[in-house]
């Protein structure tokens, strides 16, 4: 596992938009993994700036998310579809059926996890996946203790989250308490990852997953086996690290990729 300290959350927000615009460019049908929360904001929001003002072309791309909640309804603002049309979805080209969010509606919802594991297998698998992490080391809803091997699944949430999402409800029987999430064997599967954090609330998180021996207790921590896994953290989350990691891009190939994307036809 590479890990690259930004000064900055704009800047870790444009390292991981540029990775991904290279990427898109290497292979524009690309299978991205997406995530929601606060974290990848930025990074949607400098992909969208790529999209207006250098046509980055999502035209062919394909997304699959990875969870959310159960008994909200797409059009539900706390759902974490209609957080991915608002927050990227409807400020690019991407063709809105190559955008998979699993149903958090669906009448059987394991009969959705295991749909939705079959439409990832039948895209060819995750090329690249982004992930926030948890200030207890969670990574989708995934939480401690939760098994490394698990698939797609249905997760009671924690009392906590519970009661942490009970402020964006104004009707308390629609705050969710289950969620569908892409298992952790799932996630491990992708062939890139990258891992985004910021701020103190996520520097003991990253210190366990990174310079600790893996465990069940800090799902992000099995990420250290993955072959091929980048987190992109700001210097508050990188502050309880011992050791010393690269600065900046130092560690990272940046080809300027803002030249090699066509001029958007207007
Ligand atoms: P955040 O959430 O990006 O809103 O901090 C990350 C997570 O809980 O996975």
């Amino acid at each position: 596992m590479k890990v690259i300290v930004c000064s900055s959350y704009e800047e870790l927000s444009k390292k991981a938009a540029e990775i991904f615009a290279q990427r898109i460019l290497q292979k524009p049908n690309i299978i991205l993994g997406l995530a929601t929360g606060g974290t990848p904001v930025g990074t949607y929001k400098e992909l969208i700036r790529l999209h207006n003002e250098h046509g980055l072309d999502f035209s062919q791309v394909v997304t699959f998310n990875l969870d959310e909640y159960v008994g909200l309804a797409p059009s539900h603002p706390q759902s974490y579809r209609y957080f991915m049309d608002k927050n990227l979805f409807d400020a690019i080209n991407i063709k809105k059926e190559n955008t998979h969010i699993l149903s958090g509606t669906a009448e059987d919802v394991e009969a959705e996890c295991a749909s939705f594991e079959e439409k990832i297998a039948s895209a060819g698998g995750i090329d690249l996946q982004v992930l926030g992490i948890g200030s207890n080391g969670h990574i989708a809803f995934n939480e401690p203790g939760t098994s490394r091997d698990c698939r797609t699944h249905v997760v009671n949430l924690a009392e906590s989250t519970i009661q942490d999402n009970a402020r964006f409800f104004d009707d308390p029987s629609e705050i969710p308490r289950q969620a569908l999430t892409l298992g952790i064997g799932t996630i491990m599967e992708a062939r890139e990852i990258i891992l985004l954090a910021s701020g103190q609330g996520k520097a003991q998180a990253i210190a366990r997953s990174v310079e600790r021996p893996i465990t069940l207790a800090v799902p992000a921590s099995a990420l250290q086996v993955h072959p091929n896994t980048v987190f992109i953290i700001d210097q508050d989350a990188a502050s309880q690290l011992k050791r010393e990691y690269p600065q900046h891009s130092q560690d990272l190939e940046m080809p300027s990729y803002a030249t090699k994307i066509q001029p958007k036809v207007l």
